[in-house]
């Protein structure tokens, strides 16, 4: 057999022609950019766990936006897309100054443009001097005063594209895709930011921006501490594990390309298939692992469940290398405490089902307030979870994690 190329992709985003399912997120999004385009823009905070697809759904939101593909419900669209990932060293003047930035590179691309841009965004200049800390430190009213500058600069910007001079091509609008806001910092003030920069739009006439802005859970906390009605301006998308169809779909999308891109051709049983999927509990990231390592495993053209099986819990496997991502540094760097620990090896026993406080406590060698400590910790930091129905029950997240700490997890 031949060196084949592995189409499977745990570590990079799913490009539109490997991407499954989540049909009704990306009816929602494209019906946002249908009324967008059409005068009421529309916002969506989108949530989900690490690992579950949020960015590649904005790849493909991207796509459609920018008219690549055209959406699931037929719509053609032409916006301008500006995609930035929060980062933790973001402050607001920082994020502005990378907005600006953005938008000089998607629109400025004729001089007649670019002299637009420069006479629009000319508060820019001042920005770059404030924030390297040359003019003294920037208050909250300095920051009140820029906002207000950067809301009209963005309103008449927008205006100009979707009602262009001549000579310009026209645009549907600007959709602002924010990724990874739950790095965000109160610097940022992002969720003051989104809500005051979407008011000022509508009040300078731009109602052709849309903000999608996606993280981990917390962004909804994170919102809320900035400005506490910020979340109103979004409707919440919460991403979920993928049914066991598209898990499936995945999987045959990645053979699919397999074969397009290899001259020898390799098929998978449904027995693999079947096997990725409840493996997977419906997270692409683990669908996608589970998959490049049954491929890498496969000698015969036929992934099957053997080779799944044999990849998925050797060391250096699928499940090993999920653990390195994922699970390592709640084991090993958020748990300091080794009877924590013991409290985690206890509970994945019972994989994710509930298990009763008492019955840690049976095997649990360390003393009671101990125990109680380490639940709570463990809760707090979102590691367990604790039955909201039934007092002192507690379960782990995922099966994926106590399958990983029984196989992997006293390796240190
Ligand atoms: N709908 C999908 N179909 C196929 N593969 C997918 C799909 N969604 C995500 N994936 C795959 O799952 C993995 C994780 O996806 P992605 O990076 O988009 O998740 P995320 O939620 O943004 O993760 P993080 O929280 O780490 O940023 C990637 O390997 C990606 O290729
Ligand atoms: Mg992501």
């Amino acid at each position: 057999m031949a060196l084949r190329i592995n189409p499977f992709k745990p570590n990079n985003l799913a490009p539109v022609g490997m991407f499954a399912g989540r049909i009704d997120e990306l009816r929602l999004l494209e019906g946002g950019l249908n009324q967008t385009k059409h005068g009421e823009p529309t916002n969506f905070l989108i949530t989900g766990d690490r690992g579950i697809g949020k960015s590649s759904l904005l790849l493909f939101l991207d796509a459609i936006a920018k008219g690549d593909v055209t959406g699931l419900d037929g719509g053609k669209f032409n916006f301008i897309v500006i995609s930035l990932n929060v980062s933790d060293k973001m402050n607001l003047l920082t994020f502005m100054r990378i907005v600006e930035n953005n938008v000089r590179r998607e629109i400025g691309k004729t001089e007649v443009a670019r002299k637009f841009l420069a006479d629009t965004w000319s508060f820019v200049q001042r920005l770059r001097v404030m924030d390297s800390g040359i003019s003294g430190s920037v208050d909250e009213q300095d920051e009140e005063v820029i906002l207000d500058e950067f809301a009209s600069s963005l309103a008449e910007t927008c205006n100009r594209i979707v009602k262009p001079a001549t000579g310009e091509s026209k645009k549907d609008g600007i959709l602002f895709i924010i990724d990874e806001a739950d790095n965000a910092i109160p610097e940022l003030r992002l969720g003051y930011f989104i809500k005051t920069v979407t008011e000022d739009l509508q009040k300078n006439g731009c109602n052709n921006v849309m903000f999608v802005v996606t993280g981990l859970p917390e962004t909804v906390e994170k919102l809320k501490a900035s400005h506490e009605s910020s979340v109103r301006a979004f409707h919440p998308v919460k991403i979920k594990e993928l049914l066991p169809p598209d898990r499936k779909r995945v999987v045959d999308l990645g053979i699919k390309k397999a074969n397009e891109i290899n001259s020898e051709k390799t098929s998978v049983t449904e027995d693999a298939k079947e096997q990725i999927s409840s493996l997977s509990e419906g997270y692409p990231h683990f669908i996608q692992q589970f998959a490049y390592c049954a491929f890498k495993q496969d000698t015969d053209l036929i992934v099957d469940s053997k080779d799944v099986m044999d990849s998925a819990f050797a060391e250096g496997g699928a499940l090993d290398s999920i653990g390195n991502r994922y699970y390592e540094s709640d084991f090993y760097e958020k748990i300091k405490s080794d009877e924590y620990r013991q409290v985690l090896t206890i509970m994945s026993k019972r994989m994710n089902s509930w298990i009763k406080k008492a019955e840690i406590r049976a095997e649990f060698t360390g003393p009671e307030t101990k125990l109680t400590n380490a639940l709570k910790a463990l809760t707090d930091r979102r590691i367990i979870l604790k039955n909201k129905e039934r007092d002192g029950e507690y379960r782990l997240q995922q099966r994926g994690f106590a399958l990983w700490i029984q196989l992997f997890g006293n390796r240190k």
